[in-house]
């Protein structure tokens, strides 16, 4: 049914177009409480052999959706009502902007991708904390990911990220710092050691100042070399991050300019996992992106040692029920395997 929607109505409107409708539809059902708690009541994981904890957070299932579909922390109650076990809001930046001139959004249907140079539109960190500071009227837990505003220089990085922190990671079940979008000029940069390790500490100082101790982490993009994943890995063992997100959209490619998401990227995103999983184990989290599609994927992560895996492009591809039956699909292959919990399979082929 939807597949006949998306090819005969959606595949033919503009990509942003659907975006920002399909955001606004979210975040009115998200002002509907009984309608809410009823969707959440039907699609959201409730076997509690889906439940994996990681960095102290209970998660009522290992799928979420990765940022830069709520950017603005607009509807996240109402996506984790559609079945996602927990939602990542923002690129959100110290300072609100438009982003890039559109068109910036690309659908490529046969290769089930995406290409987008968005560039962090949003509205900026008091906006967002002010939209998360309402109360949730269904358990949701939220990733907030940080960004650095396009206007402030490389050298101000820090102080523009650590802004966006001090409002953000008192609100956020964790928080993420993204240094590896590739639509805002430099910032992939500061990917590399010497600039991120002043980034990550400072960053760090203000989430373990909140109440709770906002747990930390850091994503990554699919381009870095194998040396710099290690170093990365390296690095936030070395400052007790929380965790790493791997991966973020590849700029390899011969499309639009951009980053591309979806079935493309499945390949390295799942290499990059690996690497990583060898080189820190179950020391931090691993949180997998790119490529997910169905059921088999978020296995095959887990499995190679994520206990979170992330999502988007298949959602756009799946349908507004993707999450809710991907997880349904793996609470069976749980059983299947005879595991007690998903939480078993963490990490076995690794
Ligand atoms: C339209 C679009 C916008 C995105 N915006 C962000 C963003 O603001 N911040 C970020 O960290 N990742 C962003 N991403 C990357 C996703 O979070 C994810 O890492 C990537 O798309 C790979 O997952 P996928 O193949 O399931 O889409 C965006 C992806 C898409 C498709």
């Amino acid at each position: 049914m939807y597949r006949l929607v998306f090819s005969q109505v959606l595949q033919r409107l503009d990509a942003e177009a659907v975006h920002h409708f399909t955001v606004s539809a979210l975040a009115l059902l998200a002002r509907l409480p009984l309608v809410k708690r009823l969707l959440h009541r039907v699609f959201a994981p409730h076997d509690p052999a889906l439940r994996v904890t990681a960095f102290g957070v209970h998660f009522p299932g290992p799928f979420g959706l990765a940022a830069g579909f709520d950017k603005d922390a607009a509807c996240a109650e109402a996506v984790a009502a559609l079945g996602f076990g927990h939602v990542e809001v923002g690129t959100i930046t110290a300072h609100g902007q438009p982003g890039n001139p559109r068109p910036r959004l690309f659908r490529l249907v046969r290769q089930h991708a995406v290409i987008n140079r968005m560039g962090f539109n949003n509205a900026g960190a008091v906006a967002a904390a002010r939209r998360l500071r309402r109360t949730r009227g269904v358990p949701v837990v939220i990733g907030v990911n940080i960004g650095k505003t396009k206007v402030v220089p490389e050298a101000e990085a820090t102080a523009d990220y650590v802004a966006s922190a001090r409002q953000l990671a008192p609100l956020a079940d964790y928080l993420v710092v993204n240094v590896s979008s590739p639509n805002t000029p430099g910032l992939r940069n500061l990917q590399a050691v010497a600039l991120l390790r002043p980034l990550l500490t400072a960053v760090k100082q203000v989430a373990d100042a909140t109440p709770r101790r906002t747990p930390l982490l850091v994503k990554i993009a699919p381009d870095l070399a194998d040396e710099d994943v290690d170093a990365v890995a390296e690095l936030a063992l070395e400052l007790g991050l929380d965790g790493i997100i791997a991966t973020n959209t590849t700029i390899k490619h011969g499309g639009e300019t951009g980053g591309l998401s979806g079935r493309p990227l499945k390949a390295r995103s799942l290499e990059v996992l690996r690497r990583l999983r060898a080189k820190v184990g179950d020391r931090i989290t691993l949180v997998s992106a790119g490529g997910v599609e169905d059921v088999d994927d978020v296995w095959e992560r887990i499995l190679a040692g994520a206990t979170l895996v992330q999502g988007y492009t298949g959602w756009i591809y799946g349908g507004p029920l993707w999450a809710a039956h991907i997880h349904r699909q793996l609470l069976r292959r749980v059983r299947r395997h005879g595991l007690k919990s998903v939480t078993e399979a963490i990490g076995r082929t690794a």
